[in-house]
């Protein structure tokens, strides 16, 4: 079973062939990151924009890479929310488009739980990939950590599994977003921060954790803790606006804010699916989502739980589509419900 996976929630246009749900055939990514960073995150109107140019050499290319014609494709699948509406829109109705000129079956699918199926690609003959050896097993614990999202999610099965705690707030990735953005880093945050922190002492300061229900997360607190450290830096007060502080701080302060901040934000998520391992003692524990490329999360979770982790390449823990095309692959062994390629619509706030 080969399908055509379809990515355009945010600022990726992506496509890409995944075959049985674990071989990846092509992945293909083409970013507006470029034209969003002037403007410290995304633009919506222009992300739209974007997506209409790339979206149909995006898709021929998934598959020249894969050496598949229309032919050999089973079904088409495509992220239809969450994400920005007019984002989604251009994935949802080119999907739509093909399903119905090429008599294609269509899956629509969740962006936030196709981040967890990049976990159950294992093999590629594509350069540059480093894959796990085998699918995680169920009970699994899954650890979603995105701009948009960080939740912890115990699945008992494919297509079975409940939501034990999320933020409250900002999600862990956007609270890396505004903290660089603060610190005068630029977009997107997680990266950025993560490369200051590396000449900075994580230890320089102690920022507070919330205390929510057990498997609740909240990142906002840490987020103003980090406005008023900063304040505090430079000798001003609380009506200092965060705007102009990255020009008044030293290099070393950034560096040591970077590293305390991130160390902080990390050890909630960490903590929290210690807790969870510690109760439901899953078979695996994955981790999905942009943060899930963090070198310190990996880091902090291997040293606190005691199984080992089969972590995805960095480079299919951001948007791509080939998470998209193998979620659908199990779909469609599972006999789940095809999309209408007349009907399907967007989902922007859709949860798991
Ligand atoms: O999953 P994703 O590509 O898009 C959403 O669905 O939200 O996640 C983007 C988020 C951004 O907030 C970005 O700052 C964060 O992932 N991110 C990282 C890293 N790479 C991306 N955070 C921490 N460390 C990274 N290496
Ligand atoms: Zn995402």
């Amino acid at each position: 079973m080969r399908i055509l996976g379809i990515e355009t929630s945010c600022d990726e246009t992506a496509a890409a062939v995944v075959e049985d749900g674990n071989r990846m055939l092509s992945n293909v990514v083409a970013s507006s990151m470029d034209l969003h960073i002037q403007y410290g995150g995304v633009v919506p109107e222009i992300a739209a924009r974007s997506h209409i140019e790339a979206i149909l050499p995006v898709i021929r290319q998934a598959l020249d890479d894969a050496r598949c014609s229309w032919d050999d494709i089973d079904a088409i699948a495509v992220t239809y929310g969450a994400g920005l509406g007019g984002s989604l829109l251009v994935g949802v109705m080119t999907a739509r488009t093909l399903a119905i000129t090429r008599a294609k079956p269509l899956y629509c699918i969740n962006h936030v739980e196709a981040h967890v199926y990049a976990n159950f690609l294992t093999e590629t003959s594509l350069p540059g990939f480093k894959m796990p050896a085998r699918q995680p097993k169920f009970p699994m614990l899954a650890i979603i950590v995105s701009g948009g999202h960080s939740q912890l999610v115990l699945f008992r099965d494919h297509f079975d599994y409940s939501l034990l705690g999320q933020t409250q707030d900002d999600a862990v990735g956007e609270a890396f977003d505004k903290v660089a953005k603060m610190l005068g880093l630029p977009y997107p945050g997680g990266p950025s921060i993560a490369h200051a922190a590396a000449s900075g002492d994580p230890e320089a300061f102690q920022l507070p954790k919330a205390r929510m229900s057990k498997y609740d997360f909240s990142f906002s607190g840490p987020k103003t803790a980090v406005l008023r450290l900063a304040q505090a830096q430079i000798g001003e007060t609380h009506d200092f606006p965060s705007t102009k502080l990255a020009e008044r701080l030293s290099e070393a302060q950034k560096a040591d804010i970077a590293a305390s901040f991130q160390r902080v934000a990390i050890e909630t998520i960490v903590d929290k699916a210690k807790l969870a391992y510690d109760e439901f003692g899953p078979q695996s524990v994955v981790i999905a989502g942009g943060v899930a490329s963090s070198q310190e999360l990996r880091r902090q979770l291997s040293a606190a739980l005691p199984l080992p982790i089969a972590y995805p390449d960095p480079k299919l823990c951001t948007d791509n589509a080939a998470m998209v095309a193998a979620l659908a692959c199990f779909k469609a062994q599972a006999d789940q419900p095809q999309a209408s390629p007349y009907s399907l619509a967007i989902e922007p706030n859709l949860n798991m």
